[in-house]
């Protein structure tokens, strides 16, 4: 051997060998790196359906910035607030384990960013690839404060479907001309609905569908013949929302930085904070030089909602702004059309490869039942306001009739601590505290409950929520999402769930695994998980109006018993309250 290397290095071949081996084996050795971002929070002032307003931003830039991983990555962001609001951010989707700190929502995993101040998040991708995204955690700044965050596979690594020619971040969200944070204010100061938005954006851009808007359209320019995968993402505030393009079929191979088995279909769904990635084929002899991309709400809300239809183009040929209003535009279903998104969620299943193998729990340790819905408070409720929900109360809504209270201080700092009176109380109901008749006539009573309760769990329990729509205000889909962790979708139904026959019915095999899941307009959904992540993670409605409104609950996971398993402490720098 010794003489071996010793021949090496006198000769200017073998040394030339050696280092090309070395060159060659580095992109393995250095393939977990780190990527550091900086956001400065700022304000800017932007243009929308000739509306000018001075707008929170990240760099300036609305919708924020790409951030770019590879699994695997460490990523820092530093933040800089320097806005006169506080802020967080969360990595929406970001498994953060055993990083808690970093994950974002405020007084839950941290004290808001306080103007002035700055935090790092700190925390690595580990075990997940494809499109989530990044977003505002803080009352409703998240309306403009968002962008995506792509997580490519490792190097060398494929996709498990024909790699795509070009890959398109398509963030879908909601512009109101007002300043969000004014109408949630005036929301929650009279206790009635908040006004709705003005226009629904594709990567921030309105389209032609609204006033003075031509030319704020977002073009996806493509190649007869070429696939593109788009990366969606819908980012809107209070809308789950149709999506579909023009004389294209689309293919779905991506669901919340989870591989789905591909399916096409013409028309999808996409409620706020899911992601989905599809495949595009441009056609190679189109009937027009352009088509539409289109979205349009979903929602059985006996409330008002933005019922307007936004518009970005597919583009073989450029087109003049003024004749985009007249190009193939796609059907999309009616606002209220249950039977649609039925039809459309029931296509994913985990891909379940040699490659991307499926570990979906067989048996639970713990079920709860949860049912979500609204709620309201009495007039005379400890709020100052007034009351203008309905008859004459103030709109809330609950888990299991506990309307969430947002704690003055992180749940997570008081975990770390053990510290939890007058924080939080580890009682939150396993089911709901009077069972009735959850999606047919609701009871007299539709008072809520307050508090800040949580469900404390063992490390590593195996999870089962059923989650039920209640008809109390009228039956309708909210998407619920869960922080810290993926969950398998093992059913969903309509009607009451009824656990000797539904149960069987569920898919242990290749149900597909999910940050966010609608519970179905008037019907359940059932979800497992492990907690295999000490930590509080906030599970919420991600309609932003529904959370703050109270429609939310958390899990506190205990570390498990090695130093693997525990929660390590806060960083140095994360804010106080
Ligand atoms: Cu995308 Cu708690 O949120």
């Amino acid at each position: 051997m010794g003489s071996h290397r010793l021949r090496c290095l006198s000769s200017p071949a073998c040394l030339l060998f050696a280092f090309a081996v070395l060159l060659a084996i580095m992109p393995g050795l250095a393939a977990a790196r780190t990527r550091r971002y900086t956001f400065n929070v700022t304000m800017a002032t932007v243009t929308r359906l000739c509306v000018t307003k001075s707008i929170p931003t990240v760099n300036g830039r609305f919708p924020g910035p790409k951030v770019v991983v590879r699994e695997g990555d460490r990523l820092v962001v530093k933040v800089h607030n320097n806005i006169n609001n506080n802020v967080t951010f969360h990595w929406h989707g970001v498994r953060q384990l055993r990083s808690g700190w970093a994950d974002g929502p405020s007084y839950i995993t941290q004290c808001p960013i306080r103007p002035g101040q700055s935090y790092a998040y700190d925390f690595r991708v580990v075990g997940q690839r494809g499109t989530l995204w990044w977003h505002a955690h803080f009352s409703w700044l998240r309306a403009t404060l968002y962008g995506a965050l792509v997580i490519l596979p490792p190097r060398g690594v494929g996709y498990p479907f024909p790699k795509p020619y070009r890959e398109v971040p398509l963030m879908i969200g909601e512009w109101f001309n007002a300043d969000p944070e004014a109408v949630i204010r005036q929301a929650m100061q009279t206790g009635g609905g908040p006004n709705v938005s003005d226009a629904y954006t594709f990567n921030g851009l309105p389209g032609p569908t609204y006033n003075c808007s031509a030319n704020d359209t977002f073009k996806l320019k493509v190649k007869p013949g070429r696939t593109y995968m788009l990366r969606l993402i819908n980012a809107a505030l209070n809308d789950e929302l149709f999506f579909a393009v023009a004389n294209h079929t689309l293919t779905v191979v991506q669901a919340d930085a989870n591989y789905v088995k591909p399916f096409a279909a013409t028309t999808l769904v996409i409620s706020p904070g899911q992601t989905m990635d599809v495949l595009l084929t441009a056609a190679t002899n189109p009937s027009s030089p352009a088509f539409a991309i289109a979205v349009a709400p979903y929602t059985n809300t006996v409330g008002t909602f933005d019922n307007t239809t936004a518009n970005a183009v597919l583009e073989y040929a450029p087109q003049r702004a003024a004749v985009l209003r007249g190009i193939p535009a796609p059907a999309l279903p009616l606002y209220n059309d249950t039977g649609a998104v039925a039809n459309f969620s029931a296509n994913f299943r985990s891909l379940t490869s040699a490659q991307y193998p499926e570990r979906v729990p067989q048996s639970v340790d713990r079920r709860f039942f949860f049912a979500v819905g609204l709620g309201v408070d009495p007039c005379q409720s400890r709020v100052n306001g007034t009351c203008q929900g309905p008859n004459g109360t103030r709109f809330a809504a609950s888990m299991n009739n506990v309307s969430f209270t947002m704690p003055k201080t992180s749940l997570l700092q008081a975990h770390y601590q053990r510290r939890y009176s007058g924080v939080l109380k580890a009682n939150f109901p396993t089911a709901p505290p009077r069972p009735f008749n959850y999606t047919g006539t609701p009871p007299n009573n539709t008072f809520v409950s307050h508090g800040t309760r949580v469900v404390p769990l063992k490390f590593n329990t195996t999870v089962e929520v059923v989650m039920q729509d209640t008809s109390i205000l009228g039956a309708e889909s909210h998407p619920l999402h869960l922080h810290g962790y993926d969950f398998y979708v093992v059913g969903q139904g309509f009607g009451n769930y009824d656990a000797n026959n539904d149960t069987a019915k569920y898919n242990l095999v290749d149900p597909v695994q999910r940050n966010t899941i609608s519970v179905p307009t008037a019907g359940w959904v059932a979800i497992r998980f492990v907690a295999d992540n000490p930590g509080v993670w906030i599970m919420h409605c991600h309609l932003d109006v529904h959370l703050s409104w109270g429609l939310a609950m958390a899990w506190l996971v205990n570390d498990g018993p090695l130093p693997n398993q525990k929660l390590p402490p806060p960083p140095s720098d994360i804010p106080r309250c």
